[in-house]
């Protein structure tokens, strides 16, 4: 078998031939990003053929030779060294402000039913006897019936070869907590009551780019913390199409499951240790993330979902536990996962629009956008819901971006171009820069526009009187700041390349809204509200996002910032079966529209690929603006 070397690491393997290169260096424990998940269209996947030869389906464009496209790439039968290159985001695990979270809970949380995805129930389970025959089993089993009523009763494996410990150690008085399911009751823990520990749920937000685990205290339903982080599946594909082209073999499927859940245990294990929480001690879970995750997180094919007629394996999930799903809980926890109403729109949605009049009673029509990787947007109210996905990219999450990066320690997160022309800005956490996240790139293009430093369709002024432009050939870039300020030692620049990326996702984004609202015969004007979740907009500036024209030109007053609302959504559910129940019918109420078979929508994503739109009837009062500040 030819062996594979990969340099700088010196990683071995030795692989039959055929094998892919990609699959090689995963084997070998190395990691090569793929952001277009394979499909050989990105260009990013370049290594450098150091000795031998490999057989490409596809050449990398360039003038040398010994650069290949990783994915295009499979082992012959020589032995090979490789040279690959190192492209990751910034790690980015992090706190959240738990205020923020606990008070839209307290908000949202109906007076009701707040019963969580489990129940904790005192039994006092008596003594053995020696005429009965009944054994420990036997006992608690007859209790729990007496106890809750149910006709059924199942113990796991590991609560019974606990039992002889448990049934003794107080007494016969234990609390029980078990999941409540027709007519059956699903033990999950028996603990004895003198000793009975807390008990706690997570709640995740599972995106493309970011992911999110909340502990909750499921006694008093306060959030215990809140930790997010890069979703560890980003090099294989950058946007849910890249990561189902690299899911099409079982064993790339196996590992996109094992990195998406793996980026959830990480997360939950930062919190366990710090808030000493016990993995037995945490007995329900809570799951709501976009189609295509959860697919991915249940090791489902997602090939279907991108293929006519669109149709994903499931909606809403069976009954599962945290085993089924390998989340880091206690084994038997029952999860809770939000339903998806299509392709692309996930259970994400249905959890984030909790937090919106639309699943109430309220008059009126609003928009629910939440922002990430994919742009998901419900518009409806008490008598409709519509809702749809577009492919917007994860520009405002800092994918794709050179020097972007998530909302977290050290990214610039306001920009503001000063009457010189050169930039001023904030950092997170006042830290030294390190890149620049969704709202300072909103910020940075819709200045840069207004000072006409770039036009209206993201190209930059080439007249050389602007110290910041660096011209480079083809490449035109505006340096924000220095390598030697900068606390990578690199110079943080936004690049024409960039600029158009992000105005690609703008453009995606408000022409889909602008789209589904002529599809109820709507218009913007006519909007009671405009709801915007997704973790990039707790520090967005509005004036300037309608600037760039991601946002329609309504009074700044419309729009409201709800925060990671899939997260809030789903720690709703964990803690409440109102909320769960509403999840559900809000999803049942919801019509799906593919914007992939909307033959219109092509011309409204083309008119808005310029700053802020081709139609300047459409954006009257950022022109009003601009011509202001020429006067
Ligand atoms: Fe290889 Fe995109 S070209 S991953």
């Amino acid at each position: 078998m030819p062996t594979i070397e990969f340099q700088p690491s010196g990683a071995r393997i030795d692989v039959a031939p055929g094998t892919e290169l990609v699959d090689a260096a995963r084997a070998a424990g190395v990691a090569i990003d793929i952001p277009c998940g394979g499909n050989g269209t990105c260009g990013k996947c370049l290594v450098r053929i150091v000795s031998g030869d490999l057989n490409q389906k596809k050449r990398a464009e360039g003038d040398d030779p010994r650069l290949a496209l990783a994915c295009q790439c499979a082992i012959g039968n020589d032995d090979v060294v490789v040279e690959t290159f190192e492209h990751h985001l910034p790690a980015g695990d992090r706190d959240e402000d738990i205020a923020e979270y606990a008070s839209a809970i307290a908000t949202v949380l109906r007076s009701g039913r707040h019963a969580p995805i489990v129940q904790r129930t005192a039994l006092t389970v008596p003594p053995p006897r020696p005429d009965d025959g009944h054994s420990d089993f036997d006992r608690l089993k007859a209790e729990i019936i007496k106890q809750t009523g149910k006709k059924s009763v199942i113990v796991p494996l590991a609560v019974i070869r606990a039992l002889p410990e448990l049934l003794r150690a107080d007494d016969g008085m234990v609390i029980i907590t078990w999941h409540d399911i027709e007519t059956r009751a699903i033990v999950i823990r028996v603990e004895p009551a003198a000793f009975a520990a807390g008990s706690y749920g997570i709640a995740v937000d599972v995106g493309t780019t970011t992911v999110a685990v909340a502990l909750v205290d499921l006694a008093t339903n306060a959030i215990v913390a809140v930790r997010s982080g890069y979703n560890d599946q980003i090099p294989c594909g950058l946007d849910v199409i890249s990561r189902i082209n690299y899911a099409r073999r079982p064993v790339r499927l196996e590992d996109l499951r094992g990195r998406v859940v793996g980026t959830i245990n990480r997360l939950l294990e930062e919190i366990r240790s710090k808030r000493r929480v016990d993995a037995d001690a945490i007995v329900a879970g809570s799951l709501a993330g976009n189609t295509v995750m959860t697919h991915l997180l249940l090791g489902i094919v997602p090939e279907h979902l991108r293929l006519e007629p669109y149709t994903p394996a499931l909606l809403a999930a069976p009954n599962l536990s945290a085993r089924d799903a390998g989340i880091a809980i206690n084994p038997d926890a029952r999860l809770f996962l939000s339903p998806a109403v299509g392709s692309y729109v996930g259970g994400d949605i249905t959890a984030g629009v909790l937090m919106t009049p639309l699943t109430g009673d309220a008059e009126g029509v609003s928009l629910f956008l939440d922002v990430g990787t994919n742009g998901e947007l419900v518009i409806g109210g008490r008598d409709f819901l519509i809702a749809c996905a577009c492919s917007a990219g994860p520009a405002f999450e800092g994918g794709g971006i050179d020097c972007g990066m998530r909302a977290a320690d050290g990214a610039i997160d306001r920009v503001r171009i000063a009457d010189d022309d050169l930039p001023e800005f904030t950092t997170i956490g006042g830290a030294s820069p390190r890149g620049i996240c969704g709202s300072g790139i909103i910020d940075l293009i819709a200045g840069l526009f207004s000072k006409g430093i770039i036009d209206s369709s993201g190209k930059f002024d080439r007249s050389g009187t602007n110290p910041r432009i660096r011209i480079d050939g083809r490449r035109a870039e505006y340096v924000i700041e220095s390598a030697s300020s900068s606390a990578t030692g690199a110079d943080i620049a936004i690049s024409e390349l960039d600029i158009d990326n992000v105005m690609r996702a703008k453009a995606a984004i408000y022409s889909a809204c602008a789209l589904m609202l002529k599809q109820v015969g709507m218009s913007f004007t006519d909007l009671e509200r405009f709801y915007i979740a997704g973790g990039f907009g707790r520090y967005l500036n509005i004036e300037n996002a309608i600037t760039i024209g991601l946002l329609p030109d309504l009074p700044v007053d419309r729009f409201a910032y709800l925060g990671n609302a899939s997260l809030i959504g789903s720690t709703l559910a964990l803690v409440s079966k109102d909320e769960r129940e509403r999840i559900s019918r809000s999803a049942r109420r919801m019509t799906y529209v593919n914007l992939s078979t909307e033959l219109d929508y092509m011309d409204q994503y083309t008119a808005a690929l310029f700053l802020p739109h081709t139609d300047r009837e459409r954006f009257p009062n950022v022109y009003a603006r601009l011509n202001a500040k020429k006067r």
